[in-house]
């Protein structure tokens, strides 16, 4: 049987802490653009679909929401414990398998860089449209199409799993395994799951990257490395 695509983060554990703390591509271009495409949270009730070490959990208790997560790995549900305290509600669970939330549970989902993780992304995106309420919204990034194909070769249009290797300073190499697709076919799981696609945002770096990872920077200023979708739950 091959490996799911969490026992690497189970592997990396606190390596992939240490380098999403103040990583080029988690702390100076992920989180700020999601941040700030989600925009303000207080008072909302936010669920955090594959919360890893727990970045988002802590910068969306910070402001002001009350806030669930879920992984499928534990040691990063462990270290997003330890990040957040008794603060939120935290559970083992996977994308892709029915969720035990209620429906309408929550005002607004955000899931970071591991829908690309998920084989069956339309039962993903059906459960995280299920548990949020009408009007709710699901804000999500992943790896940008166009760059997975760049990097990877062959048709744009392969639906297909892939495989990256991370060696990370701490965390020895890992084989991190994930799926790849051109852009309608994610915009079409989304839309066939109920969500109306309310923004696509193709990120720039944040201005920390500039003297942070010159040379990313660079880079990631002529061609995108992410991509974020806003997705709205309509009102009935
Ligand atoms: C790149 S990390 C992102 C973590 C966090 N969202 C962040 O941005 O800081 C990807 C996360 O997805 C989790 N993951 C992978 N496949 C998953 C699945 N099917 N269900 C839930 N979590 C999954 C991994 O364990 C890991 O914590």
């Amino acid at each position: 049987m091959s490996p799911s695509p969490w026992s690497a983060y189970d592997e990396m554990g606190a390596a992939y802490e240490a380098h999403a703390a103040d990583g080029t591509y988690n702390a100076h271009y992920d989180r700020p653009a999601m941040l700030a495409a989600i925009g303000p949270v207080g008072g909302l009730r936010v669920l955090d679909a594959a919360c890893g070490p727990g970045f988002y959990l802590a910068a969306l208790t910070a402001g002001g929401a009350e806030v669930a997560g879920f992984d499928a790995s534990a040691a990063m549900l462990k270290l997003a414990r330890a990040r957040i305290g008794a603060a939120a509600p935290l559970i083992q669970a996977r994308l892709g398998e029915p969720l035990p939330y209620d429906d309408d549970a929550f005002d607004l989902a955000v899931c970071a860089l591991a829908i690309h993780y998920v084989e069956d992304r339309g039962s993903a995106l059906g459960e995280l449209h299920r548990v949020l309420r009408p009007g709710g919204r699901l804000v999500l990034s992943t790896q940008h199409p166009t760059t997975d194909w760049l990097r990877k070769g062959g048709s744009y249009f392969a639906v297909a799993q892939e495989t990256d290797t991370w060696s990370l300073e701490t965390g020895g190499t890992q084989s991190v395994l994930f799926w790849r697709e051109p852009l309608q076919s994610l915009c079409d799981a989304a839309a066939d799951a109920g969500f109306l696609i309310q923004r696509v945002i193709e990120p720039r770096p944040a201005e920390s990257m500039r003297a942070h990872d010159p040379e990313e920077f660079d880079t990631l200023m002529m061609r995108p490395g992410f991509l974020i979708l806003s997705l709205l739950k309509m009102e009935v």
